[in-house]
């Protein structure tokens, strides 16, 4: 039998027990699981995330930068504070050794031949448990053809998620028929957070980026687009996060940049402490240069 110990005495009475609000935007009320995965995705210092998106293999193949995911991409993955990507490339490639969290693409089925946003969910909860995932993404097509469904592809995540402590980060997806503008990524980001997304990835427009962000109760993370000049992308990341995003989840500017290691060096340095964009690319090409 092991023997008891005696009761402990110290219960320092003159010190209140603190009870802190948590440090994301809308996501106090969480469950611990919820917040604890949050916590991996988000740094709890800056309240800020670089998420590395490379799932773009799920409806356009094996795009330029991402020919192949070992050679290209797990260099690098270190210096991302989360890798996005599909359960594929995960299992395939990644090595489970590999610590930093997950965010896995949780929605597909149309490839760039068909109608894109005819998609529904294709990973089973159980399997991103497995795969112990800290969050899951979908894409929301508002204004698109299947928009209903995507919608509801979403809340069925959210609602499953809810359940396990899974984060759902909705995926506002523009067409390309469709205007860019503030009243839209409004629109957008405010229904994905209505309908229960834990935060949502949007894109970054010059005139009134402040009033998406604002009027969305989660948090935004700003989603890269097409590759541009490195010097415009981190301009565009650091207007992103000063005018309100908790991040960004950038994938061609990244790794399409002429340099991806210093790229996404610099895009931390951006986003986590609020480096200008001339600072900042002068980063980049001195990591560049020094390779
Ligand atoms: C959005 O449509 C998908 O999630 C993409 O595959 C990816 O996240 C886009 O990243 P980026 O536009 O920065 O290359």
């Amino acid at each position: 039998m092991p023997e008891a110990d005696k009761e402990g005495k110290d219960y320092s009475l003159n010190k209140k027990t603190e009870t802190e609000g948590f440090f994301l935007k809308g996501s106090n009320s969480l469950d611990w699981g919820m917040k604890n995965r949050l916590s991996r995705i988000f740094n709890p210092e800056t309240g800020r995330t670089v998420m590395l998106a490379i799932d773009h293999g799920y409806f356009q193949g094996p795009t330029k930068g991402l020919e192949r995911i070992d050679l290209n991409i797990l260099p690098i993955a270190p210096c991302a504070d989360t890798l996005m990507l599909t359960r594929g490339i995960l299992r395939s490639i990644v090595e489970p050794s590999y610590t930093k969290p997950i965010v896995l693409r949780a929605s597909g089925g149309p490839s760039i031949l068909k109608e894109l946003s005819n998609e529904q969910i294709a990973v089973d909860m159980e399997d991103a448990l497995r795969l112990n995932a800290a969050a899951l993404a979908v894409q929301v097509f508002i204004g698109g053809e299947y928009e209903t469904q995507s919608v509801h592809n979403m809340t069925r995540l959210v609602d499953q998620g809810m359940r396990y402590g899974m984060p759902i980060l909705a995926v506002t997806a523009v067409g390309t028929e469709m205007k860019r503008s503030a009243r839209y990524f409004r629109l957008a980001c405010r229904i994905c957070a209505e309908l229960g997304a834990h935060y949502v990835k949007t894109y970054y427009i010059p005139k009134g980026f402040e009033s998406v962000t604002a009027s969305c109760p989660v948090p935004i993370v700003m989603a890269g687009g097409k590759k541009i000049p490195e010097i415009d992308a981190l301009a565009m990341a650091y207007n992103a996060v000063q005018q309100g995003a908790a991040g960004v989840d950038m994938g061609r500017n990244i790794f399409q940049a002429e340099s991806p290691a210093a790229m996404i060096q610099a895009v931390g340095a951006t986003v986590h402490e609020s480096l200008p964009p001339k600072q900042a690319h002068e980063m980049y090409l001195d990591l560049k240069n020094e390779k």
